[in-house]
């Protein structure tokens, strides 16, 4: 079996169902507690959980507050680290800065990265609770460290838009507003249905999955790229950068409807 570089093999994670898969909270919960609680499950005793609040990738899934909630006392009984996977929805893409707000719970371990230094360049943060954080000095070593400009740029990021709500209040007024758009093509367009939270949000073309890939070539023709998630490509991601405009959410959202029309006419 080929494995994975220096990093952790991917046989050492056990990927569990995400939120309503299993229908309801009490469901999802009670497949994994029996298998944490039976030493006989052949579940190897998990250090931590990883979740996304909104599956980016898996298809624009935002979690429900009470399941994430269920999930973070879950890891309080059992012991676990609760680690949230914030690299594509935190940074203010949901709205607030960290996606979990929403949820009011207290993760052990933040991974953030993509818009963490607010231009586009390399960087990632690993956010620990000071109780977890064992490193001694000068141990978490290596030749190539952080890269100053992206520090530079991250520091201004944080500075200029989370200095207070301003962002935060403004992505859920674009948000509202291409939800709207999204839901007028959905309305237009039977078999799809809008997905997602916050600027990431999808048309989701269910049963016809190929015309996702279809729509977002058609978009690309009239210049504007977008691209496509979930677990057969089905669903249209939009991911703008929160500080567009409303003129350019307007002339994007034309697009889309021109797009999405032209391959399912
Ligand atoms: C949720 C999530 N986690 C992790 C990664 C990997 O991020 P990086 O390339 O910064 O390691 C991605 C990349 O798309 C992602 O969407």
């Amino acid at each position: 079996m080929k494995r994975g570089g220096a990093g952790v093999p991917l046989v050492h994670s056990t990927p569990m169902p995400f939120d309503n898969y299993l229908g309801s909270k009490g469901a999802d919960f009670e497949y994994f507690e029996r298998l944490l609680e039976d030493a006989g499950s052949s579940l190897n005793a998990p250090a931590g959980v990883i979740v996304e609040t909104t599956q980016g990738e898996g298809g624009l899934n935002p979690a429900r507050v009470e399941w994430l909630q269920g999930l973070a006392e879950l890891c309080k009984r059992h012991g676990l680290l609760l680690i949230v996977d914030d690299v594509q929805m935190g940074c203010g893409r949901t709205g607030p800065f960290f996606s979990f707000e929403i949820a009011g719970i207290e993760p052990d371990i933040v991974c953030l990265s993509k818009s963490i230094s607010g231009y586009g360049l390399p960087m990632a943060l690993t956010l620990f609770k000071p109780e977890h954080d064992l490193w001694g000095p000068g141990e978490h070593n290596g030749t190539f460290r952080g890269q100053c400009p992206s520090f530079i740029t991250g520091t201004a990021a944080l500075k200029h838009f989370w200095s207070d709500d301003t962002l935060e209040r403004s992505t859920e007024v674009k948000s509202a507003k291409i939800q709207a758009g999204l839901e007028a093509i959905a309305n237009q367009t039977p078999g799809t249905h809008v997905k997602g939270r916050g600027l990431a949000l999808g048309l989701s073309f269910d049963e016809q999955a190929p015309l996702a890939e279809k729509a977002a070539a058609a978009a690309f023709e009239r210049g504007l790229l977008v691209e496509t998630a979930g677990h057969k490509d089905q669903v249209l991601k939009l991911m703008p950068a929160l500080t567009i405009t409303d003129d350019e959410i307007d002339e994007g959202l034309g697009i889309v409807t021109e797009a999405v029309r032209s391959v399912t006419r």
